[in-house]
């Protein structure tokens, strides 16, 4: 009996899929078609009890929707009453709160460095942002524009949702890698649960029970199980997925949505490196775990799409939008009830310069993007589709020429790239690296974070390049097949300067320099007692790390000197290796998250790079040391910057270069 109910709701969710009520007045006359199209074995024996059944249903379907707003992660909120839209600029340092009557920013309040995930607390007008470059969650009242509130957590928040009672926050720390609950009242820390690797997206599933959890270089998914805070279910990706930082949970259906990217690093040219996906997960436990992965290039023949960044559900389940910030566009695609097609296209949408959040309003009739590259929001209205406001959300923060570079960095179109898949930032997401290894034609070639760049100088493992201008021979070349940003020919990487040709290029390399160091979470107290250890390691003559790595930077490579190579033995094991031994020191700051390590990236581990990739002691002297100095200096290395760079390097006359 209770099976037949439960198949029978099914049937009536499915009809109420079809065609919903716009107004309770005509419910009546819609309840009447919705029992019309049913199989004849649902028809009502009770015309009466069958219309109460059905008009409840759709009320609790309605009453759902609005409850579920929020409590998916996102860069972009809107209060559950459709009042307040409160989006954060990450570059700006500030969160805005637009008033959704007027379109028009009411505040912007500054929150601290890089704010990423923001989301309302229950129903009210307070919300929560995760500071991921202050390690804090700061707390704002949207009617006043005032913070209310803050809590240190340990590092790099970046997703946040809350319970739908407004009592709990559910925060991602990236590193090491944990899912907070925090007391939305006292912002007190209640527990900490790990979270696998990386993790960025966070959803609660809407009964409340689990949260789903998406790692952000692998794109797996974690089930925890709220109750005991325990990892309870697993989805695992290809192991080509990547860069995955949402996960949206379906309003009625057992559903989550991710999007996310592949990397496919053997093939390094235009069309087979980097795609774009949609990966759907039944989160019902009777379906064992199933994800499946939608390709998003595929709806329009020649139309490509790069780098989807988020994704939103309309409240009733039915519409999806899809943004992507590498071609500056949109899908609004509508869901289906299949569990094989899931969705289909429904409409092809130009945006502004490099979309990075999307919502949908409570009552369904607009969605809002977030243009993080013209600082605003656009509203578009759900029914055809067309933008009726934009909003200034904040100013720009960054010079004029840093913003063209950054436009260029994030572009997966012409000038930059000739088949669309691609763009700088697929492979370097704000600075970061991809976490991959690619099979480039000069051989393994580990991609490495652009962190302080300006004053590492010469660029490359290999240091085949001597300033980010000559990253016009990436543009042209087979990788991203661009136009490219000077007229008629270039000059080889290390003779004559490609800085001066173009100033569009030169605009592309002020913003690929621009790029800081941010400290290591290891010495948030001071370098540990271990970590002191295995700095007089580091600095001492036996190991001879300081001579190669050496200065604030811990690298002998500058812009001012020579160009500098070193064998270290690390070269001989990659037959498609065609340009070593020899390479460029690396800088050692901020390797506590940049694994995998060395050139060719198959130094799993600091450990790894010390012992198994360092057995005949040509990198430093390290076979005398026992495994608790290893383990010393490897703390050391953990903790690295454990002070801002620049400063020491200012005072030491060093130069960079800016552009
Ligand atoms: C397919 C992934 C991918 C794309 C796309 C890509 N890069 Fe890279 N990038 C890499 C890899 C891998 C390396 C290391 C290569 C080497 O050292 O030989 C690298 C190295 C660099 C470096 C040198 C960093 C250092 O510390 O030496 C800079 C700068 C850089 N890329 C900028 C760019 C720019 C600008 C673009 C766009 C025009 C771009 N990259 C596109 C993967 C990529
Ligand atoms: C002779 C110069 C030299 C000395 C001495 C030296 N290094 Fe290196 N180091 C390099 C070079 C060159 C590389 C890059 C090698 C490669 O990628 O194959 C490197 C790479 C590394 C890396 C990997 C960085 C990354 O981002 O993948 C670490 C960690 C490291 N060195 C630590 C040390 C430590 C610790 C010592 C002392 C035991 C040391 N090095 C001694 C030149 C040196």
């Amino acid at each position: 009996m209770f099976l037949q109910a439960e198949s029978d709701r099914n049937r009536i969710d499915q009809a109420l899929h079809h065609a919903e009520p716009t107004s309770s007045a005509s419910v009546n006359r819609w309840i009447d078609e919705r029992v019309k199209s049913l199989p004849y074995f649902m028809h009502p024996i009770d015309s009466a009890v069958s219309r109460f059944c059905l008009f409840a249903a759709a009320l609790l379907l309605l009453l759902h929707c609005n409850v579920d707003a929020g409590n998916s992660n996102s860069l972009m909120d809107i209060s559950a009453d459709g009042r307040y839209l409160a989006c954060s600029n990450r570059d700006s340092g500030t969160v805005s709160i637009v008033d959704l009557r007027s379109h028009k920013k009411v505040f912007e309040t500054e929150v601290g460095k890089k704010p990423e995930g923001v989301t309302f607390i229950g129903s009210g007008a307070l919300l929560a942002v995760a500071v991921y470059g202050d390690d804090r969650v700061v707390v704002l009242d949207a009617e006043a524009g005032e913070q209310m509130g803050s809590v240190d957590v340990f590092d790099e928040p970046y997703g946040i949702v809350s319970n739908k009672s407004g009592s709990k926050l559910y925060v991602t720390l990236e590193y090491p890698g944990q899912v907070l609950e925090i007391d939305a009242n006292t912002l007190q820390t209640i527990r900490s649960m790990s979270a696998g690797k990386f993790p960025r997206g966070i959803a609660l599933t809407t009964d409340e029970q689990q949260l789903l959890v998406t790692e952000y270089y692998t794109s797996n998914v974690l089930g925890i199980d709220v109750a005991t805070g325990s990892e309870v279910e697993r989805w695992d990706a290809a192991s080509t997925d990547n860069l995955c930082r949402q996960i949206a949970v379906h309003p009625v259906r057992e559903k989550a949505y991710v999007p996310h990217i592949r990397s496919q690093v053997r093939a390094v040219h235009g069309a087979g490196s980097i795609f774009p996906y949609l990966t759907v997960l039944d989160t019902n436990s009777d379906k064992s775990r199933r994800r499946k992965r939608f390709p998003m290039d595929s709806f329009l023949r020649t139309l490509v799409v790069a780098n989807p960044w988020e994704i939103a559900l309309s409240p009733d389940g039915r519409q999806l939008y899809a943004i992507f910030s590498g071609t500056d566009d949109m899908f609004a695609c509508d869901t289906l009830d299949d569990d094989y097609r899931e969705f289909e296209l429904r409409e092809y949408i130009k945006l502004g310069h490099n979309p990075r959040a999307v919502r949908v309003s409570p009552d369904g009739t607009r969605f809002y993007i977030y243009n993080a590259l013209d600082f605003n929001v656009v509203a578009y209205d759900t029914s055809n589709l067309e933008p009726v406001a934009t909003i200034p959300v904040t100013g720009n923060p960054i010079s004029d020429e840093v913003r063209r570079g950054k436009i260029l960095f994030y572009s997966a179109q012409q000038p930059m790239v000739g088949r669309r898949w691609i763009s700088c930032s697929s492979c370097h997401p704000d600075g970061d690296s991809d976490g991959r290894t690619w099979h480039n034609p000069e051989g393994l070639r580990a991609t490495p974070p652009i962190f302080g760049l300006a004053w590492t100088h010469p660029l490359h493992w290999s240091a085949d390049r001597d300033e980010s201008q000559d990253f016009e021979h990436t543009i042209r070349g087979p990788l991203m097949q661009g136009r490219g940003l000077v007229r008629g020919r270039i000059n080889d990487s290390l003779e004559e300067p490609n800085k001066g040709l173009s100033r569009e290029l030169d605009a592309l390399a002020a913003y690929t320099n621009s790029h800081k160091f941010s400290l290591s979470p290891h010495a948030k107290g001071g370098l540990s007692e271990a970590a002191r250890r295995g700095q007089a390691l580091f600095f001492s003559k036996e190991t001879k790390c300081a001579e190669c790595h050496t200065g604030p930077f811990y690298s002998d490579s500058n812009p001012a000197t020579e160009r500098l190579l070193h064998d270290v033995g690390t070269g001989n094991d990659d037959p498609s290796e065609i340009m070593g031994p020899a390479y460029d020191t690396p800088t050692l700051l901020g390797i506590y998250r940049s694994a995998p390590y060395l050139h060719h990236g198959r130094a799993e581990t600091l450990h790894d790079v010390l012992t198994t990739f360092n057995t005949d002691d040509r990198h430093g002297t390290t076979s005398h040391l026992n495994a608790k100095q290893i383990d010393d200096l490897v703390e050391f290395l953990n903790a690295l910057p454990f002070e801002d760079p620049e400063v020491d390097a200012k005072a030491s006359g060093l130069v960079k270069v800016d552009r």
